[in-house]
């Protein structure tokens, strides 16, 4: 099963993605993380990356792709995935599409995570990402522990939830990613919108009611 989950940035995508992941038996992809450890690493494909992350504008279709290829024709994604930041342009959908088509699969759904720009600003003012796992919190001050037990990394904050780069990132969404919605559409995939304001809980259970899983 591959599920694409859709929304703006702050809609709660990295939230809800392990949950539903969990739920469905399935690995998430991230794009951002794989980005953001590409980054931290120093490797090629993190010093393409970092400029375009850190003004908020969106990386090379052909970076992304390259990532989600190399994903998907390994081991790990056999059983599904959940596919949390990609599809972000129509290009990514078409090659997305294109990639699913060789190994005989198809995105089984689209996850569209509504919420409004007011409250996507008061969520990314409030958060910390964990620098090791990723997880994100809206109530942890930067500098302090993640609070899973296994990982123990530190929270920051992400340079992209400065305001200049979130009003980009909110340009770019309008610009590019929209879109992408219509693309789903018109190609017969199944698009399911979700009100992603409310608790976290309470956004998973209408993910999975609307998946009737
Ligand atoms: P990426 O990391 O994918 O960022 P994004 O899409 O902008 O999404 P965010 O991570 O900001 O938000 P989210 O929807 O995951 O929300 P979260 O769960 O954290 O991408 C970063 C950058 O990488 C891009 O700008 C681009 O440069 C590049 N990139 C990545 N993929 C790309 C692609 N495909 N193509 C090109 N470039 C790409 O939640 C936000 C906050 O709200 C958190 O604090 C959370 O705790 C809180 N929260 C979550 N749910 C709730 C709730 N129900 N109620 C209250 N608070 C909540």
């Amino acid at each position: 099963m591959i599920i694409v989950l859709f929304g703006k940035p702050g809609a709660g995508k990295g939230t809800q993605a392990p949950l539903l992941a969990e739920a469905l038996g399935v690995k998430t992809l991230a794009t951002g993380d794989v980005l953001r450890a590409a980054v931290r690493e120093g490797t090629a494909r993190g010093r393409e990356a970092k400029g375009y992350m850190e003004r908020g504008d969106l990386v090379p279709d052909e970076v992304i792709l390259a990532i989600v290829k190399e994903a998907l024709e390994g081991p790990d994604y056999r059983e599904g995935a959940i596919l949390d930041g990609v599809v972000r342009t129509v290009p990514q959908a078409e090659g997305l599409s294109a990639a699913l088509q060789e190994l005989s699969r198809g995105v089984d759904a689209v996850l569209c995570f509504d919420i409004d720009n007011e409250e996507i600003i008061r969520r990314l003012a409030g958060r910390t990402v964990c620098e090791k796992c990723q997880t994100p919190y809206s109530d942890a001050e930067p500098g302090s522990t993640c609070r899973r037990p296994e990982c123990g990394g530190k929270l920051a904050r992400r340079k992209d939830d400065e305001p200049e780069a979130i009003r980009r990132r909110l340009e770019v969404y309008e610009a590019q990613t929209a879109p992408v919605f219509d693309w789903y559409q018109q190609h017969g995939t199944r698009v399911l919108r979700i009100d992603a304001v409310g608790g976290v809980d309470e956004v998973t259970r209408r993910a999975r009611e609307a998946l009737g899983r």
